[in-house]
């Protein structure tokens, strides 16, 4: 089983050429924790992941795991470090000539020296994992996009990662397929406690999958914390962009310039109530997952009174009152 590190970005910065994609972020992934990052698009979401891996370096800056700086270490060092990261690209980045359990156990092929029997246990497992058991003989061209992400996942997941990232794994999928890959990312948390950073568009999956949000806008990270503290939030952006609102400063072509901000503002458009905050998604079964806190931890901790409505499900149940024993129905 794997653990989780913790990961400690420190004033990272990226260019390419004379355009900076962002400057200065500072978060840090807590072990074992889910977070999601969220930003317009071309704010440099995937450049940080890649940066995070190692496949990009920043100009300056520091990403700390287990005591050594990947963003300044060794060649050596790096390949060392970049073995604790899982990847799953935006779309499954499967080999199309090969079928679903040559595609998984093709990291155990190229990076270790397992023999075949070894490889296919491994590799069934984690075809068990993500649910794609019966699919291992098609090929990627011959499954849905739902089953493709899943197996894409499975790949991500055949060395035992300690950190995990998704590049928008939900792009793409109807909802329900969204809602089920969610729930499984969920579980799976559950189930290795790797580290994980999403990124999404969807906020639906922002506001109910992560314990941490950030938010990337015009080259910095805007704000990074507990869901409970973004979803609750004022700041104009983070309330924008975790409301889905079409008022703020984000517009269609990603940042509305000052004059249109300024009519808005003469228009006096009112930001409004903020909705609800939804419950966390929970594990289906087994344990809680080990960064999981009972729901209003944070707003109680900083005296934050929730919108009205918040933590009921859409079962009616409130988790903020019923937490202990709803803990019970899911164990
Ligand atoms: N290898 C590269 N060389 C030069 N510029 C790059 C490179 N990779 C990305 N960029 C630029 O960096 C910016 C951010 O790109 P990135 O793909 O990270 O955006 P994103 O936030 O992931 O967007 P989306 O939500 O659409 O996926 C873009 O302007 C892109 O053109
Ligand atoms: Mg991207």
């Amino acid at each position: 089983m794997t653990v989780g590190v913790e990961v400690v970005v420190e004033g990272l910065t990226k260019s390419f050429g004379r355009q900076v994609i962002w400057e200065d972020v500072t978060l840090t992934l807590p072990a074992g924790g889910i977070s999601v990052l969220l930003g317009p698009s071309g704010t440099g979401k995937s450049v940080f992941l890649k940066t995070l891996v190692g496949l990009l370096r920043p100009d300056r800056g520091h990403i700390w795991i287990d005591g050594h700086d990947l963003a300044n270490c060794g060649e050596n060092k790096l390949y060392e470090l970049r073995r604790l990261f899982g990847v799953l690209f935006q779309d499954g980045a499967l080999f199309g000539s090969m079928n679903i359990y040559d595609n998984i156990a093709f990291p155990l092929r190229e990076h270790t020296k397992k023999n075949e029997s070894q490889i296919r246990q491994i590799v069934m497992e984690k075809i068990e994992l993500v649910g794609l058991n019966g699919a291992e003989g098609k090929l990627p061209g011959e499954i849905s996009g739902g089953m493709r992400k899943r197996a894409g996942l499975a790949r991500a997941l055949v060395l035992d990662p300690e950190i995990i990232l998704f590049d928008e794994p939900d792009s793409g999928l109807d909802p329900v397929r969204t809602a089920y890959l969610n729930q499984l990312i969920v579980d799976l948390n559950a189930e290795i406690e790797a580290t994980f950073l999403i990124v999404t568009h969807d906020i639906n999956t922002a506001r109910t999958v992560p314990d941490d949000i950030g938010l990337l806008f015009r080259r910095e990270l805007v704000m990074f914390g507990p869901r409970e503290m973004m979803l609750s939030s004022g700041e104009p952006v983070v309330r924008q962009f975790l409301n889905a609102r079409r008022h703020g400063p984000i517009g269609m072509s990603e940042e509305k310039d000052v004059s249109e901000l300024e009519a808005e503002a003469q228009q006096g458009h009112d930001p409004g109530a903020l909705p609800p905050i939804p419950p966390q998604l929970m594990p289906t079964a087994g344990r809680l997952r080990r960064s999981q806190q009972a729901p209003g931890t944070w707003l109680a901790a900083n005296g934050v009174v929730p919108p009205p409505g918040s933590f009921v499900d859409e079962r009616g149940r409130d988790w903020l009152r019923e937490y202990p024993r709803l803990l019970g129905s899911v164990r």
